[in-house]
C-alpha cells in the first residue's frame, strides 16, 4: 500500500468511535463511547478522513481497498499509558513469598522488589534489553494496544537509565506501535544509596543534577515519573524532582497514593501532573484535588489483583468528582506481569463498578490524554491517526464479560497493520 492508500473497514457489528471532544472526558461525557451500527471508517495514509454509513462510503470510495471486519467490533486501538515493559527476568519468585505473608515492601525492604530488577538489568546490554521487550510488547499489541508508554526505572544510575531509554526509543523506531517513554529514575533509592549515610540525598542531587538534564538534552523521554510512596519517595523530594523535570521541559507523572495515603494525589493536582496513577489509597482530600487539576487518574487494577490486596481505586468517586480516569495494565514484573488489556476493562467493570463504556473511554481517549496525546489519538474520528483495533464478539459488551480471552483479531497503527489479522501468539 502506498502512503495514501485508501483503507475502508466495512462489515463490522459495531463501531466503538469513542468521537468527542479531543481531551480527557469527565463525569457523564465518560459514559457515553458513541457505539454505531451500519458504519465504515476510511482511512487514508496515516490518518482516519470519515466515519460514516457503510453504503455511503462504498459509493464514494469506490477505489478504496476494503478491509472485512467480518461482523466483528471495531474500536480505537487501546491506550496503555502506564507500563514498565522493559525489564530483564521475570520475579515469579516473589509471588509465592506474598503467597506466604509477606508484604511487596517487605520484600522491597530485604534488597528485592524493584532492587532484584535493578540487579538484572544492570547487567544486561541495550541488545538483551531489547530483545526481550520486543516478545512483550508484541503480546500487549496481540490484546488491542496500539499505544504505550514506556519507563526507565529499573537501572538507577546514570549509564543504566540512559541505556534503557536508548532501548525503548530503538523499540519505538523498530515496533509498528507508538511507544511513549517516560523516565522513572526516582523508581527507589538504589541500595548503594538507601544503605549509606547522606546516600539518599546524593542520589536526588544526582537525579535533579545530572539525570534529568541528560535525559532532557538527549531528548529520550516525554515524562518524568516518580513513585511517591511510603519508604520509598516522600512528597517533598517528589516534589523537588518533579520540578526539576519540568525545569528540563519533560511532563508530568506520579506514582501516587498507591499503597498508602501518602498525599500523592494532593501533589499531583498542585504540580498540575498530566497524570496521577494507581491511587487505590487516594484520600478524600486527594480526589478533593483531583476534581480541580488537568490530571487524569490513571487506575491500575491488575496491581491489586496480583497482589492480592483488598483495596480498590475509588472510581465511582472520582468519576463523580469529575475527575478524567484511565484504566492502564502496569505491565511490569514485580506488582502485574499481564499483556491483557480487555482483563483490565474486565476489573474495571466487576472491581471498580464501572459500566462498559466508561471502561472504553478509559482506555482510549482518557488513556491518550494520560500521555497528552488526546487531540490525535483515542478515538475513531476524522483527523485522528488511523490507530484501530479489532475483536471477535459482536457486542462491546463483549470484550470485559468473556474474561481473560484474546478476542482481539487484529490491529493497525498509522494506517498499517501493527498486529496482523488472525496472528497466533504463542
Ligand atoms: O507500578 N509501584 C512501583 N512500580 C511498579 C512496580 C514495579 C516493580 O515491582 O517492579 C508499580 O506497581
Ligand atoms: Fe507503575
Amino acid at each position: 500500500m502506498t502512503s495514501n492508500a485508501s483503507l475502508l473497514f466495512v462489515n463490522a457489528a459495531q463501531v466503538v468511535t469513542c468521537a468527542g471532544p479531543p481531551r480527557a472526558r469527565r463525569g457523564t461525557e465518560m459514559g457515553d463511547a458513541a457505539v454505531r451500527t451500519g458504519c465504515s471508517v476510511l482511512v487514508r495514509g496515516d490518518t482516519i478522513v470519515a466515519v460514516g454509513p457503510e453504503a455511503e462510503l462504498r459509493g464514494s470510495h469506490p477505489a478504496a481497498q476494503e478491509i472485512d471486519c467480518g461482523g466483528g467490533v471495531l474500536t480505537p486501538g487501546f491506550v496503555d499509558s502506564h507500563t514498565h515493559a522493559l525489564f530483564g527476568r521475570p520475579r515469579f519468585d516473589e509471588q509465592e513469598l506474598r503467597a506466604s505473608g509477606m508484604d511487596y515492601m517487605e520484600i522491597a525492604r530485604r534488597g528485592g522488589g524493584i532492587h532484584a530488577s535493578v540487579r538484572d538489568l544492570r547487567q544486561r546490554d541495550e541488545e538483551s534489553l531489547v530483545d526481550l521487550a520486543v516478545a512483550r510488547l508484541r503480546r500487549l499489541a496481540s490484546y488491542g494496544v496500539t499505544t504505550v508508554e514506556v519507563k526507565s526505572g529499573y537501572g538507577l544510575t546514570l549509564d543504566d537509565e540512559l541505556k534503557s531509554l536508548r532501548a525503548i526509543a530503538r523499540l519505538a523506531r523498530e515496533l509498528p506501535l507508538r511507544i511513549v517513554p517516560t523516565f522513572l529514575g526516582a523508581h527507589e533509592i538504589p541500595l548503594e544509596h538507601r544503605d549509606t549515610a547522606g546516600g539518599r540525598e546524593e542520589y536526588i542531587g544526582r537525579l535533579v543534577g545530572e539525570m534529568i538534564p541528560r535525559v532532557s538534552e538527549l531528548q529520550l523521554a516525554r515524562f518524568a515519573d516518580v513513585f511517591c510512596e511510603t519508604g520509598v519517595y516522600t512528597v517533598p523530594e517528589s516534589r523537588r524532582i518533579l520540578e526539576s523535570a519540568r525545569t528540563h521541559g519533560l511532563l508530568l507523572k506520579l506514582h501516587a497514593d498507591e499503597l498508602t495515603s501518602a498525599g500523592g494525589a494532593e501533589l499531583a493536582g498542585e504540580l498540575g501532573a498530566v497524570s496521577a496513577d494507581h491511587l487505590a489509597a487516594i484520600s478524600e482530600k486527594g480526589i478533593a484535588a483531583l476534581a480541580t487539576a488537568p490530571t487524569v487518574a490513571t487506575l491500575l487494577p491488575g496491581t491489586m489483583l496480583f497482589l492480592g490486596k483488598p483495596s480498590r481505586a475509588p472510581a465511582r468517586s472520582l468519576i463523580a468528582a469529575g475527575v478524567p480516569v484511565a484504566l492502564a495494565t502496569d505491565f511490569n514484573p514485580g506488582t502485574s506481569p499481564t499483556p491483557n488489556f480487555t482483563l483490565i476493562l474486565t476489573l474495571g467493570v466487576s472491581q471498580l463498578g464501572m459500566s462498559v463504556a466508561e471502561t472504553m473511554i478509559a482506555g482510549t481517549v482518557n488513556g491518550a490524554a494520560a500521555l497528552a496525546l488526546a487531540d490525535r489519538v483515542g478515538q475513531l474520528a476524522p483527523g485522528f491517526s488511523a490507530d484501530l483495533a479489532l475483536f471477535d464478539v459482536s457486542d462491546v459488551r463483549e470484550l470485559p464479560y468473556w474474561y481473560g480471552d484474546r478476542r482481539c483479531l487484529g490491529t493497525w497503527v498509522r494506517g498499517k497493520s501493527c498486529h496482523p489479522r488472525h496472528l497466533r501468539v504463542s
